[in-house]
C-alpha cells in the first residue's frame, strides 16, 4: 500500500489517517475498504457525519439524478428548489411534530461555522461578550469556536488570546458539585469577578470530550436557571444530534427548548457538508448579509439531507436506536467491562463511550490499532485520550453491529 505521497505532501496535522494507515476506496453501509479489500466496520461513522452509512442508496440515487439533470450546483443564498423541499420537509417532519418554532439559518458549510455564527448571534441579541461553555466541550476549531473548545492540544494552535469564553466544570466533573448552583453563584455574587453571559453553549452529552451523558433533571435546572437570568441556551448537537441519542434533538430526553441549536455532520444525509443554526424567531435580528459564506446551502447535500430525514422517519430510526443501544450496552457489560474491574463504560443511544483512564498506562493507542488489524474502525477521545468511542451509523445491522463489538472484545483480550 503506497502511501509516501501523504506522508511526502500532506501535512503534519493530518490525524485520522496516523490511526487507520491505510488507503481507502470504498465503503457501504457500516463497512469500509481499503486498496487491499480488506474490510472494516466502522464504530466511527465520520465522527457523527454518517449516520445513515455510507452510500445509502436512496440519496446516491438522487444526487445522481439531479446532477443529470444539470441541476443547479451552486447558488449562494438565492432560492433553489432543493433548498425549498428541505425547508418544507424538515418543518412539516422534524419541527412541527416537537412543537419546535425556530427559524432556520444555513451557515458555512462545516459544524464551526454553525457554531460561530451561533455566538455571535446571542452576543448581538443580549449586546455582551462572555459566554459560559463547559470543561470537556468541543465546538469546533475556528477562533470563536476554538475559544469555547476545552482540549489543550487543540486550543495550544489558536496562537493568540481567546477571550470572552467562562469555563464550567461540566456536571460529571466533580459529584459533589451542584454545578447549576455554581452558575447560580457567578451570576448572583457581586464578588465573582465574573461577567454576565450572553448565552451558555453545549453538547448535552460530550463526545469528543469522553462521552459525558449531561442529565436530563440537570439540563431542565440549567434551562430555568437561562431563563431567570435572561441568558441564552445554545444546544450544540452538530455530533449528538440527528437521532444519535435516540431522538432527532439530543435535548429531547430533557423536554427542554433551547433558544439556538447548531446542526450539521448528518443533517447533510451520506457525509455531504451542510451546518444549519435553528433560531427562536425572535432572536432572528440579522441584517440582511450580516453574516454570510460562500458555500451555504449547498445543494446536494441539500438533496441528501432531505432523503436523509425521509430515512430518519420511513425507517424508524428513533425506536431502532434505541434497541441499537440496548445491545451496545448488554454487550459492554457482560462481555467488555467483566474482562477487567478497571473498565467502565456509560452511553446513551448509539454512541457509547468505554473509559481505561483507570489504567495506568495508555490502553486506548494499542487498542485502536489492534482493533484496526482484526477490521474494525474506532476512534479514541476524552482526557488523554482514555475512551473509547463506538459511533456506528445508525442504520448498522444488528449482525455487523455484534460483530464490530466481538472484534473488539477479541481486541482488548489481545491488549490485557
Ligand atoms: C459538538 C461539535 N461541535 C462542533 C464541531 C465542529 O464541527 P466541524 O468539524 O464540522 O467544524 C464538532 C466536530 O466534531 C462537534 O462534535
Amino acid at each position: 500500500m503506497n502511501t509516501s505521497i501523504f506522508e511526502n505532501i500532506e501535512s503534519n496535522v493530518r490525524s485520522y489517517c496516523r490511526s487507520f494507515p491505510t488507503v481507502f476506496t470504498k465503503a457501504k453501509g457500516a463497512v469500509m475498504t481499503d486498496e487491499s479489500g480488506k474490510e472494516y466496520i466502522d464504530f466511527f461513522a465520520g465522527a457523527g457525519a454518517l449516520n445513515y452509512g455510507h452510500n445509502p442508496d436512496k440519496m446516491n440515487s438522487r444526487i445522481i439524478a439531479y446532477l443529470q439533470s444539470d441541476g443547479i450546483l451552486h447558488s449562494m443564498d438565492m432560492y433553489t428548489a432543493p433548498k425549498r423541499e428541505f425547508l418544507e420537509y424538515f418543518q412539516e417532519k422534524i419541527l412541527a411534530p416537537r412543537g419546535l418554532n425556530y427559524k432556520i439559518q444555513f451557515a458555512g458549510p462545516t459544524g464551526t461555522n454553525a457554531v460561530e455564527a451561533a455566538v455571535k448571534l446571542a452576543r448581538l441579541a443580549k449586546n455582551r461578550q462572555n459566554i459560559f461553555a463547559f470543561m470537556g466541550a468541543f465546538h469546533g476549531m475556528t477562533l470563536g469556536s476554538l475559544s469555547l473548545t476545552t482540549d489543550r492540544c487543540s486550543r495550544a494552535g489558536a496562537g493568540q488570546a481567546m477571550q470572552n469564553v467562562t469555563h464550567i466544570p461540566a456536571p460529571d466533573m466533580f459529584p459533589e458539585l451542584d454545578t447549576i448552583a455554581y452558575i447560580e453563584r457567578l451570576l448572583t455574587d457581586d464578588h465573582s469577578g465574573v461577567e454576565k453571559p450572553a448565552a451558555i453553549i453545549l453538547e448535552t452529552v460530550q463526545a469528543d470530550g469522553g462521552i459525558n451523558v449531561f442529565p436530563a433533571e440537570w439540563l431542565k435546572r440549567l434551562r430555568d436557571l437561562c431563563d431567570r437570568h435572561d441568558i441564552l441556551m445554545i444546544a450544540d448537537d452538530i455530533q449528538v444530534g440527528c437521532g444519535r441519542t435516540g431522538t432527532f434533538f439530543s435535548f429531547e430526553r430533557a423536554g427542554i427548548i433551547p433558544d439556538i441549536v447548531t446542526v450539521s455532520k448528518s443533517i447533510g444525509g451520506c457525509g455531504m457538508p451542510m451546518a444549519l443554526v435553528l433560531l427562536k424567531p425572535e432572536l432572528d435580528i440579522w441584517e440582511a448579509g450580516q453574516h454570510t459564506g460562500t458555500f451555504r446551502g449547498n445543494q446536494l447535500s441539500l438533496i441528501a439531507g432531505k432523503a436523509g430525514l425521509e430515512t430518519y422517519i420511513e425507517e424508524n430510526m428513533e425506536s431502532e436506536v434505541q434497541r441499537k443501544g440496548q445491545i451496545v450496552s448488554d454487550f459492554l457489560q457482560k462481555r467488555i467491562a467483566s474482562l477487567d474491574s478497571r473498565i467502565q463504560y456509560r452511553g446513551i443511544g448509539l454512541i457509547w463511550g468505554v473509559d481505561f483512564s483507570k489504567f495506568p498506562s495508555d490502553m486506548t493507542k494499542p487498542l485502536i490499532a489492534a482493533c484496526f488489524k482484526n477490521g474494525l474502525i474506532v476512534e479514541r477521545v476524552g482526557r488523554d485520550n482514555n475512551v473509547l468511542k463506538l459511533m456506528p451509523p445508525l442504520v448498522i445491522s444488528d449482525e455487523l453491529l455484534v460483530k464490530g463489538l466481538e472484534i473488539l472484545e477479541a481486541s482488548l483480550k489481545e491488549i490485557l
